[in-house]
């Protein structure tokens, strides 16, 4: 086995060591992160048409089943090497996951500030088997963020928000994973934006790769609010935000001007998507390619398919070059928000109430035939 194949699976450390703020010095804090699967999806590139290819970055298999664990390894490996006792997040439930998790594997206290009643079931859960000293607050995330910028200024604690450049190089590796499998960046990059690190970090992972003649392009970034969390859309903060996709339930983002600068530089575009769109997106990945994300993650193939359809849409497919490729970010796993699809539908048909509580059959071939109605 070659030295590159034996640091696949190792984590991003391990494997973009040159590229990251580490030395021989930092204890090498991970849980094999990255490597996520980059995959071909023939019925959104069909839906696209043109001869475009249309690939799905899969995060949510990620050890914490969301793309925060790239950015943590790093932030965690050099809180501890700066001799950091405990991390404090803000989160709408990814971060506070995946920061519950490096510090358990570190050794060190976390304390999660979240907002109550907004944060995912399945997040919620893993803060708390992780360890991690969990506080709710009457209030929303930037509120969260704001207190824990202060609680991180006093010195008490080390701040793994994307805030840390930590966290944005770690999560760079994500593009460098894409230009590396590819053979070069993608023409268009789509993903979710809700406080915008993500956006940030892989803008500045692509323009390392190319200015490191890694890749010969640029891709377009295009980023995808929910319509009512989107801040960068309509350039200003919402002091309410609401939608279905809690991840990305943010008025005020920390990386706003970065994520700017993003969309400009690379002339790409922000759009928004509505709930409904949303969780129609999020249903269509996971029943015709076969991908089960959650809600905010979806948002990005949300944006693909409206981007389709409408020609007044935040970037037009219809006029991309035969031919192009696209890669769209999914950003957390399915199971981490049951309770989004559990409300969804209530078809008799389709709804997963339903279905879970469905009527039960009697052991027996013909009852099991016609309940199928095959
Ligand atoms: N998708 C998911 C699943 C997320 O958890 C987040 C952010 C985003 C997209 C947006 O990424 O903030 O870099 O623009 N979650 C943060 C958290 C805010 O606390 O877990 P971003």
């Amino acid at each position: 086995m070659g030295a590159a194949a034996t640091k696949q699976g190792r984590g991003v450390i391990a494997r973009y060591r040159e590229f990251l703020p580490v030395s021989d010095a930092t204890p090498l804090v991970s849980l094999g992160e990255g490597d996520t699967p980059l995959i071909f999806s023939p019925r959104l590139s069909e839906h696209v048409g043109g001869g475009c290819e249309v690939f799905v970055k899969y995060e949510g298999l990620n050890p914490t089943g969301s793309f925060k664990d790239r950015g943590m390894t790093v932030a965690v490996s050099k809180a501890v090497e700066r001799g950091a006792r405990a991390l404090i997040c803000a989160s709408t439930g990814n971060t506070s996951a995946s920061a519950a998790a490096y510090a358990a594997r570190a050794g060190i206290e976390c304390a999660v500030i979240l907002p109550a009643g907004k944060i995912a079931r399945g997040k919620l859960l893993q803060a708390f088997v992780y360890g991690a000293k969990i506080v709710t607050i009457d209030g929303n995330f930037d509120e969260a963020l704001r207190i824990v910028r202060e609680l991180g200024d006093a010195g008490e604690f080390v701040i793994v928000n994307s805030i840390n450049p930590d966290r944005i190089a770690g999560q760079k590796t994500a593009a460098f994973e894409i230009v590396d499998l590819l053979g070069d960046a993608p023409d268009v990059h789509m993903l979710p934006v809700g406080n915008a690190g993500n956006i940030t970090a892989y803008w500045a992972g692509y323009r390392e790769f190319y200015s490191g003649k890694k890749a010969e392009t640029l891709p377009a970034m295009v980023g995808f609010q929910a319509s009512g969390a989107a801040p960068i859309y309509h350039n200003r903060t919402i002091d309410n935000p609401e939608t279905i996709a809690s991840a990305i339930r943010i008025g005020n983002p920390a990386s706003w001007k970065q994520a700017r600068a993003a969309i400009e530089e690379s002339r790409g575009a922000i759009g928004i998507v509505s709930d409904e769109e949303i969780l129609a997106a999020q249903t269509w990945l996971a029943r015709n390619e076969g991908i089960f994300v959650e809600p905010a993650s979806a948002a990005s193939i949300a944006g693909l398919l409206k981007c389709c359809e409408k020609d007044n849409a935040a970037f037009a497919l219809r006029k991309i070059r035969e031919g192009s490729r696209i890669v769209c970010t999914v950003t957390g796993h399915g199971l981490k928000d049951p309770d989004a699809i559990g409300c969804k539908i209530d078809s008799p048909r389709d709804g997963f109430a339903v279905a879970n509580n469905r009527d039960v059959v009697e052991p027996k071939i013909d009852s099991v035939r016609r309940a199928l109605g095959f």
